[in-house]
């Protein structure tokens, strides 16, 4: 056999037996003792390749294996998947007792250390207290509720006629209803500056932790640089301002209630949740919405002569009111039913702050838990017939009294 060939074979081996012996590196260094069964992956690495490309699959293929209650790693942490959808009602039932929200490395970094979704305890309280007083049902009801209205009344004005493609516009109208809402009267400019780079943020929350330029992480960083500077030059411009603003930067600068006052970090921080946190979920849910509408045309008839009879009653400029909003009972009832069927949000992450037992396993202090909730959408003991988009089934809890 020619020496070449020999070398080849020897590399070859060489790197069979060191990645075989990284992979066993991993296993045994979250080894422990009653945790529950599963893989760890790569060091460093993990399974997150597998987790975020596969995803339902990923899931499917270890509860096969594993069973309901599995461990894994991916996106820098080591993680406990619960597909149970008993344990996953329990946890979520007794948030507190050595679970508290822990989403990713990767993600806290990104939105902010004080991003409400990041914090706990009193300072959890103090946040929601002073965002409650904008987004509460109160807000909702005498300033959201119109000046969405308004927003997509410009927004739609123009459509007739074109074809459209219905998941840019989503993704723009998410964007930009809320940002106005967050910041309004600033220039339209300053918003598509916004919106160009903001997409970088939300790739780089679900990527591993790893700063290398090139990566989506390291974008996500220097965008969140880019976009606090931006901020930043907003409040001091409306410091020097005797100009007040009907949004909700300018409630949480000037809330005079000392128990849920923000520092300018926090409030940044808030700002940056919001935006990201109403941009894919409610973009993938109007989108939805419109597919499901689309492929339901009795489902269809019905939202538009419930929205007919509004408009009937109403002058042209009027704007929506909170009771025409209550008489919209075909429409929430697709909106929940597109929530379920699309599954808009696959479970929720938790972090243990001690040795927690779950079903007779220990979590580790410090590891991930995540509560996948998918399968239970189309659990036909709760949803019959599942795979079918049937809003009837939310009539109860769609009427508002
Ligand atoms: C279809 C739309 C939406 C869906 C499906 C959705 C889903 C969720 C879920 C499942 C959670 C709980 C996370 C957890 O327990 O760990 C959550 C929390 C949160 N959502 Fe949404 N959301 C939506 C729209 C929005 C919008 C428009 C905003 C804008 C303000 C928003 C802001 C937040 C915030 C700030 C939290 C954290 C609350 C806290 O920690 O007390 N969400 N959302």
């Amino acid at each position: 056999m020619p020496i070449i060939i020999i070398v080849y074979y020897g590399m070859a081996l060489a790197f069979f037996t060191l990645f075989a012996l990284l992979k066993k590196w991993n296993e045994v260094r979250y080894s422990r003792k009653g945790i529950p069964p599963g893989t760890m992956g790569w060091p460093i690495f993990g399974e997150t390749a597998g987790f975020l490309k596969q995803g339902p699959d990923f899931m499917k293929c270890k509860r096969a294996r594993y069973g309901n209650l599995f461990k894994s790693h991916a996106l820098g942490s080591p993680v406990i998947i619960s597909m149970d959808p008993e344990l996953n009602r329990y946890i979520l039932k007794n948030e507190g007792k050595g679970l508290v929200p822990g989403y990713p490395v990767s993600m806290r970094n990104i939105l902010g250390n004080n991003n409400i979704a990041e914090v706990h305890g009193a300072l959890h309280k103090r946040i929601r207290g002073s965002i409650l007083s904008f987004i509460g049902p109160a807000a909702i009801r005498d300033h959201l509720l119109p000046e969405v209205d308004k927003f997509m009344r410009s927004f739609l004005h123009n459509w007739a006629d074109k074809t459209i493609d219905i998941q840019d516009k989503t993704k723009q109208m998410a964007f930009f209803v809320s940002m106005k809402l967050i910041v309004e009267n600033e220039p339209s400019p300053f918003h598509e500056a916004f919106k160009a780079i903001f997409d970088n943020i939300v790739s780089g929350t679900f990527s591993l932790p790893i700063k290398i330029p090139g990566t989506n992480y390291f974008r996500g960083l220097k965008t969140r640089k880019k976009v606090i500077a931006t901020l930043k030059e907003v409040l001091t411009k409306r410091r020097c301002s005797s100009a007040t603003h009907a949004d909700i930067l300018d409630q949480l600068m000037r809330n005079k209630d000392f128990k849920y006052k923000l520092n300018d970090e926090e409030i940044i921080d808030q700002i940056i949740t919001f935006l990201y946190s109403g941009y894919e979920t409610v973009s993938t849910t109007t989108m939805m919405a419109v597919k499901y509408l689309h492929d339901n045309p009795i489902v269809l008839e019905k939202v538009r002569e419930e929205h007919f009879a509004i408009q009937r009653r109403k002058e042209p400029q009027d704007l929506i009111s909170w009771d025409d909003y209550k008489d919209m009972v075909q429409t929430r009832m697709v909106i929940f039913e597109t929530l379920r069927y699309a599954n808009i949000v696959n479970g929720v992450l938790r972090k243990t702050t001690r040795d927690v037992e779950l079903n007779g396993f220990t979590i580790p202090q410090g590891w991930r838990v995540y509560i996948y909730t998918r399968e239970t959408n189309y659990d036909p003991n709760l949803y019959p017939e599942p795979f079918n988009f049937n809003p009837c089934r939310w009539l109860v809890s769609c009427l508002i009294t």
